[in-house]
């Protein structure tokens, strides 16, 4: 790192010294930690794939692959890899859990009203397409600020395989093409947005180079965040918003700071569970759906796994984790999250007897219950220290908001669409929310993205994360169960049947098997009262299990995803 790389030149002497400290403590530590045979990735596509091996060959940890991997992505995955967006990222490093939060924010010039009519109700579509939708972006400062704490490498060495990949081009895949297909017959339409522009010759097979954003990474190659954030990338986004009416200043984007936040972390089977706190809800979901199902033993014991009994006792655990979510959760900035009250063993095991074992409780009965006081991408990665990245990013839609930053060649986000535009109306994942999720100047929308690592005697046992939208949190749970109460090996478990029901609508009940639906299975669940419906994304997996000194990576057979071990 060097002066002209630090955007607070304030803070730059501190940075120097903190980072050779940590250094030597980090040397220090993997020195002691478990040396494991090889590193591992589950990444969701193969040049991501080529990137972290690259990177980890040349002497980078997890993190300095984590870099490689997210920037990789935000040139050959376009439809969720980004620069354009944000997300989360749990690292587990030196034997010891971190999170950081590089989520977007709400621009200053937002307001709690801003999708609605003057009649006060919500105007389709304005919170997930177009400028209006965009989030100020999280994930070069975030890559950033990871890269900075804890990379062995530089960031011009993390930063190179996505360089490549923008000069030298990538074979589009099909997959891209089809969710680009999905997106121009469906929201991109031409006025609000310039996505046809750039995206619609794309043909399968071909090969996608990418000049402007070349360009665009090079000049955050050498300035770091500050071209970002105050530099040529940062006058080409603005100016960009004022062409398309965006709400995104030069002020909102010099005061973009991605945060080290304490990650959620709770005892389940005999692991460590480190996953993510608010703005995410998905760690606090997670812990309380693994808790209540524990606690819920005898009524599990000897049902078969997706049997109809099994899909309706997770249905009503998870209509109870949505309730809460609705009226707890948002942004700890802005509001007092009661953290440890939501996944207290006390609360949970009288949460789980609400349960109604044999068929659906009424909606009316299922209340928040505390007293009174679709389009994302995962990878996971481990190093040969034993150490972990679990990183979620996300432009949230496939392909964001249809936007593209002319002359700098990237998506923006549509993440606007997490905040609750109205209270008790549905975003487009049909998840509502109340006035902690309202939007306010600079608040950060309520997530589902669960980046989470599991460790046993504080050493790594796995990482695990996915895609998904309100789904992500439920099918991260549903692959825990498989792995560690049914014992299945980790390919097994990502291709078994998915069950998701988030409450409302009522009684219904989505499933995504990952071949075909067995009739008698849906017969069974119509006979108890189900509606079902098709899931229309249900995760991309991307997990590792570290078995003795063996990283096991498995990439869900759902998505484009690689799982490799690197020699
Ligand atoms: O932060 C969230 O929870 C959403 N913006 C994630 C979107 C997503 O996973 C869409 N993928 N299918």
């Amino acid at each position: 790192m060097t002066n002209r790389h630090c955007l607070l030149t304030r803070a730059c002497a501190a940075n120097v010294f903190s980072r050779a400290a940590w250094l030597l403590a980090l040397m220090t530590a993997q020195a002691a930690a478990t040396q494991l045979n090889a590193a591992a990735v589950a990444v969701p596509d193969r040049y991501a794939a080529d990137a972290a091996a690259q990177i980890l060959r040349q002497g980078g940890n997890a993190v300095d692959a984590a870099v490689a991997v997210a920037f990789s992505l935000a040139v050959t995955y376009p439809e969720a890899g980004n620069i354009g967006g944000g997300g989360f990222m749990t690292v587990y490093i030196g034997a010891k859990p971190y999170f950081l939060d590089y989520r977007e924010r709400a621009p200053l010039a937002a307001s709690s009203t801003m999708y609605l009519d003057a009649s006060g109700n919500v105007i389709p579509n304005l919170s997930w397409v177009g400028a209006k939708a965009v989030g100020v972006p999280g994930t070069v400062m975030g890559m950033w600020d990871a890269q900075q704490r804890f990379g062995k490498l530089s960031w011009r060495q993390d930063l190179a395989p996505a360089l490549g990949y923008a000069h030298n081009g990538f074979i589009v895949s099909q997959q891209l093409i089809t969710r680009r297909d999905e997106e121009l017959n469906g929201d991109f339409s031409p006025g609000a947005t310039n996505f046809r522009q750039y995206y619609a010759q794309l043909q399968a097979g071909a090969i996608l180079r990418q000049p402007e954003l070349e360009a665009t990474l090079k000049r955050i190659a050498a300035q770091g965040p500050k071209d970002f954030y105050q530099g040529q990338t940062a006058d080409l986004l603005l100016s960009k918003m004022r062409r398309a009416a965006g709400l995104i200043t030069r002020e909102d984007l010099i005061k973009y700071q991605a945060v080290w936040r304490a990650p959620v972390i709770a005892s389940w089977n005999g692991y460590q569970v480190i996953t993510a706190p608010p703005p995410s809800s998905g760690g606090i979901a997670l812990i309380q759906l693994l808790k209540m199902k524990a606690d819920l033993a005898p009524a599990f014991n000897g049902v078969a796994l997706n049997s109809a009994q099994y899909i309706h006792l997770l249905a009503e655990i998870e209509k109870r984790v949505f309730a809460d979510r609705a009226e707890y959760l948002g942004d700890p900035d802005f509001y007092r999250i009661p953290i440890r009250s939501l996944i207290a063993d006390s609360y949970l095991a009288r949460r789980a007897q609400e349960v109604n074992v044999f068929k659906p409780s009424q909606l009316a009965n299922i209340k928040p219950g505390l007293p009174e006081s679709h389009e994302t991408t995962h990878f996971s990665i481990v190093d040969r220290w034993g150490n972990a990245v679990s990183n979620t990013y996300t432009l949230n839609n496939w392909f964001g908001s249809g936007v593209v930053v002319d002359g700098a060649g990237f998506l923006l986000n549509d993440e606007m669409d997490d905040f609750s535009s109205k209270p008790g109306v549905a975003n487009q994942f049909g998840v509502v929310g109340r006035d902690v999720n309202a939007i306010a100047p600079q608040k950060r929308m309520l997530s589902s993205m669960t980046p989470t690592i599991l460790t046993q005697e504080g050493k790594v046992a796995l990482i695990i994360g996915t895609p998904g939208g309100s789904r992500i949190f439920t099918t991260v749970f549903q692959v825990l169960c498989d792995l560690y109460d049914f014992k299945l090996p980790l390919p097994i478990a990502l291709a078994q049947l998915r069950v998701h029901h988030q409450l409302l609508p009522e009684n219904t009940l989505y499933l995504e098997p990952f071949q075909s639906l067995n009739p008698e299975l849906e017969h069974q669940l119509q006979a108890r009262g189900y509606t079902l419906k098709t899931q229309f994304f249900s995760g991309d997996i991307q997990a590792i299990q570290i078995l003795g000194r063996n990283p096991v990576p498995g990439a869900d057979p759902r998505g484009r995803g690689v799982a490799r071990v690197i020699q």
